[in-house]
């Protein structure tokens, strides 16, 4: 109830400003008003992040266990923030390995909300280079898989000493973090709360200047290991991708839905073109066979003088 009157007003100033940026408007006022976007999507995070901590300090939060499409709940969240990472020049790639169960048991909500944090964190402390989500079976009991979640990044980094701190409520590396990224610092301890209420674990692993890597360990119970999409089960494919890693989670997914893929690396374009002259090379060789042929049954009928 006190959640929903807190984000109630904020809400509607988001609400009007879109309104108002499908009005006519000079250069100077356009640009106004997406600094007043940009403000209050930032203070209605800080709000959601001071709403969610206080309520598991009350100890109120709870965590769900519904079934989860693993697959989707991922993509949902890299959906969300993959723009501010393009805009900035960053590739995203996601890879989830092909026996990560299809339906899991399990708070979506929860862990899309954790993703959502890592992810978000990578992306802002990343100012070049790639940011990479990997979901893999870390071990497998009766019916359950301890999944296995990172987010690694080739950012900033995180100095040895402030590691331990950062999960922390109101925790940030340096003092000019906040001025140059924005955000209060509770994002990191949500996560690991969280984690805490899945009986998960939570670490992290980073070096200035070179990047980090953060990894969610949650067992949750198996609902469906496959996907049973009627037609797809045993089809064969091809894919080409140019980029390895791409190529290798196209190829998890796919042998998640059933069918059977090879891969090849390069271009659509270069791999036609390397048909096609095989295609010629082989008419050239068919076509020089024959006419050997012509020749030779021409010179048994009419053998040289
Ligand atoms: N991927 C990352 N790379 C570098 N620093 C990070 C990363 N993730 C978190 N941090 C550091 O940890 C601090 C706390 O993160 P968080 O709790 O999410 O708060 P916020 O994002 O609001 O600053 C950040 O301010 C930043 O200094
Ligand atoms: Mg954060």
């Amino acid at each position: 109830m006190m959640s929903h009157k807190i984000r109630t007003p904020i809400n509607g100033v988001l609400e009007l400003v879109e309104v108002l940026e499908r009005t006519q408007l000079n250069a100077d006022q356009g640009e106004m008003l997406c600094m007043i976007h940009e403000s209050a999507g930032a203070l209605l995070q800080i709000l959601d992040d001071l709403l969610d901590y206080s309520k598991i300090e009350a100890g109120r939060l709870t965590i769900e266990a519904e079934p989860i499409d693993i697959r989707e709940m991922v993509d949902n969240a890299v959906g969300l923030l993959a723009g501010r990472a393009h805009e900035k020049g960053l590739k995203v790639r996601v890879d989830i390995a092909p026996d990560v169960a299809v339906t899991l048991r399990g708070d979506s909500v929860r862990l899309r909300q954790i993703l959502f944090n890592l992810l978000g964190n990578a992306i802002k402390f990343t100012p070049v280079g790639e940011v990479d989500v990997q979901l893999f079976v870390a071990s497998q009991e009766e019916g359950v898989q301890t999944i296995e979640m990172t987010v690694a990044d080739t950012g900033i980094g995180i100095a040895p000493d402030v590691q331990t701190k950062l999960f922390e409520p109101f925790v940030q590396a340096e003092s000019s973090t906040t001025r140059r990224f924005g955000g209060i610092g509770l994002g990191l301890t949500i996560c690991r709360k969280l984690i805490d209420l899945m009986n998960g674990t939570l670490t992290l692993q980073s070096e200035l200047g070179r990047g980090t890597r953060m990894a969610v360990r949650i067992a949750m119970p198996v609902e469906a290991e496959r996907y049973s999409v009627s037609g797809l089960r045993g089809k064969r494919g091809l894919v080409i991708c140019e980029d390895e890693a791409v190529c290798k989670a196209l190829m998890h997914f796919g042998t998640a839905l059933g069918l059977e893929l090879r891969s090849r690396a390069g271009t659509l374009r270069g791999i036609m073109q390397s048909a096609r002259v095989r295609q010629r090379r082989s008419d050239f060789h068919e076509r020089s066979r024959s006419s050997a042929g012509v020749r030779e049954r021409r010179s048994a009928h009419h053998p040289p003088h």
